[in-house]
C-alpha cells in the first residue's frame, strides 16, 4: 500500500500538466445549450460551481462534433469559431480555483434519440436491440469517405476547445457511442479495414488521436474515455479493452478514464452488477487493478463511488490514479471540497426508478433525473436529492414531448 490520497497533486508523464488533487468531475450531459447548441449562462454558472466546489479534472458533458448528429436536443456543438467568445466564456467559469477543465467531445453515431436528428449512421446497419428501438431510429452505415470526415471534425473541435482556453478533451469512446460502435464486433461488421480484427476496429480511434495529437501538440492534454467492457454478447470485451488501452498508452494518451457497458447493458450506473461488486463500491475495480498490475497507464476509475474510505483504498492500493465522480457531483457539486476537508459523509445515492420496467431497466431515468438537478444548480437553486423519479418523467415528457418514450413500431 502507498500512501496516495485524494489530495495528493497528479503529473501526467508525457507533458508535467500537473492536477491540484485526484478528484474528477465526470462527464455529465447538461442539456443546457441554446437552441442553436451553443452555451449559455446556465452553463457558466453551473461550471463556475463545479470549478468552485475544489475536483482538480473537471470534464464538461459530452459535447458533438456535428450539429448534424445530435445525441439530444440540447447539446453543445462545436465546430467552427463562429461563437468561440461564448466559449471562452465557458472555459473561464470552469477553471476557476485552479481547476482543469476538459471538454469532452462525441460523435453519437446511432445512439440517437428519435425525432432529434434526420439520420442516425453507424460503423455498419445493424439495429440496437428490440426494447431500445422505441427510442433508436433504424441506422446507415458510413462510407470511408463520410468516416474520414468524422475523424477530422473530433480533430476541429479539439483545435477550436484549445483556442477557446479549455485545458484538454477527452475523446468519448464509452458507452455505445460512435467510437463505442466500431469497437465492437457486435455493431461493427465492416468487411474493409475498419472493421473485422480489433486492430481494424480501433483504426477509427486511433486516426482520431492522431488528427486531434497533430491539431493540438503534445503540451495539450488529450484523454479518453472506454468500457471496461459492453457486456454484451459478441460485443467489446474485457480483451479488446485491454488491447486499446495498451496501444492508446503506447501512442502517447495522457489520461484513461474506464466505464463500462452501454444503453444496452447500463453497467455504466451499476445495473445488473454483481454483490461482491456492489460491496468493493467501484464497478470496475477489479478491471482497473488488472490494467494496472500490467504497467502504469494513467487511469481515472468512474462509477459507484460513495464513500471516502472506498476512493482512498483504492488509490492506496494503486488501482487508479483518480476517483471520478458523476452522479454525487450533481447533488452535492461541492463535495470535492468536503472530501478534501475529510468532512464528506458516506452517499447512498438511489437507482433513479419510476415503476415503468421499459424505461427503468435502460437507465433513462438517471440521465434525465440527474439532468434535472444539474439544470437547478444552473438556475442558482439547491439540488433536490428526494425529487421524486414520478414527477422528473412527467417533466421530461411536458418538455419534450411524450414521442421520446413512446413506444413505436420501427
Ligand atoms: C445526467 C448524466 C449525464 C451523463 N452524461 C455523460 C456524458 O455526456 N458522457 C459520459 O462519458 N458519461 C456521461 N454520464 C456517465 C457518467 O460520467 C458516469 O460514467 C456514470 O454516471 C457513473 O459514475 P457515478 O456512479 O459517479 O455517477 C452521465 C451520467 C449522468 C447521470
Amino acid at each position: 500500500m502507498n500512501r496516495i490520497t485524494i489530495s495528493n497533486p497528479f503529473t501526467l508523464k508525457n507533458n508535467n500538466i500537473t492536477f491540484k488533487n485526484r478528484i474528477v468531475k465526470s462527464a455529465m450531459s447538461e442539456a443546457l445549450a441554446s437552441k442553436n447548441h451553443l452555451p449559455t449562462p446556465k452553463l457558466f454558472r453551473l461550471y463556475e460551481e463545479w470549478a468552485k466546489g475544489g475536483a482538480g479534472l473537471v470534464i464538461t458533458g459530452n459535447v458533438m462534433v456535428d450539429h448534424k448528429a445530435l445525441g439530444e436536443t440540447r447539446n453543445i456543438v462545436l465546430e467552427n469559431n463562429e461563437n468561440i467568445d461564448l466559449f471562452k466564456k465557458w472555459a473561464e467559469a470552469g477553471r476557476k480555483n485552479d481547476t482543469h477543465l476538459w471538454m469532452q467531445i462525441n460523435h453519437p453515431g446511432k445512439q440517437v434519440l428519435k425525432g432529434v436528428v434526420g439520420e442516425a449512421v453507424a460503423p455498419s446497419a445493424i439495429p440496437f436491440e428490440p426494447d431500445l428501438q422505441r427510442f433508436f431510429p433504424k441506422s446507415r452505415a458510413l462510407s470511408i469517405e463520410e468516416i474520414r470526415g468524422i475523424i477530422q471534425r473530433f480533430a476541429n473541435t479539439a483545435e477550436l476547445a484549445k483556442l477557446a482556453g479549455f485545458s484538454g478533451v477527452q475523446i468519448h469512446a464509452a458507452h455505445g457511442y460512435l467510437i463505442s460502435q466500431f469497437l465492437s464486433p457486435r455493431h461493427n461488421q465492416r468487411e474493409d479495414e475498419w472493421g473485422g480484427s480489433i486492430e481494424n476496429r480501433f483504426k477509427f480511434l486511433a486516426e482520431i488521436y492522431h488528427a486531434i495529437r497533430t491539431k493540438v501538440g503534445d503540451n495539450f492534454a488529450v484523454g479518453v474515455k472506454i468500457n471496461s467492457s459492453d457486456f454484451m454478447k459478441a460485443g467489446f470485451s474485457e480483451e479488446d479493452s485491454q488491447f486499446v488501452i495498451s496501444e492508446l498508452d503506447r501512442l502517447g494518451i495522457d489520461l484513461i478514464e474506464i466505464s463500462g457497458g452501454t444503453y444496452e447493458r447500463a453497467a455504466l450506473f451499476g445495473k445488473d452488477a454483481k454483490p461482491s461488486t456492489v460491496k468493493r463500491e467501484a464497478y470496475f475495480l477489479e478491471y482497473a487493478e488488472k490494467l494496472k498490475e500490467k504497467a502504469d497507464i494513467p487511469l481515472v476509475l468512474t462509477g459507484g463511488f460513495r464513500t471516502p474510505s472506498a476512493m482512498n483504498e483504492a488509490l492506496q492500493t494503486g488501482a487508479t490514479d483518480f476517483i471520478g465522480l458523476a452522479r454525487p457531483m450533481a447533488l452535492y457539486p461541492d463535495y470535492a471540497n468536503n472530501l478534501l476537508l475529510n468532512n464528506a459523509s458516506d452517499l447512498s445515492i438511489k437507482t433513479i426508478k419510476t415503476g415503468f420496467s421499459f424505461i427503468d431497466d435502460k437507465a433513462l431515468m438517471e440521465l434525465t433525473w440527474y439532468s434535472q438537478q444539474l439544470g437547478r444548480i444552473a438556475r442558482g437553486k439547491s439540488t433536490k436529492p428526494n425529487f421524486s423519479p414520478f414527477l422528473s418523467l412527467i417533466l421530461t415528457l411536458f418538455k419534450n414531448g411524450k414521442e421520446v418514450f413512446q413506444k413505436r413500431r420501427v
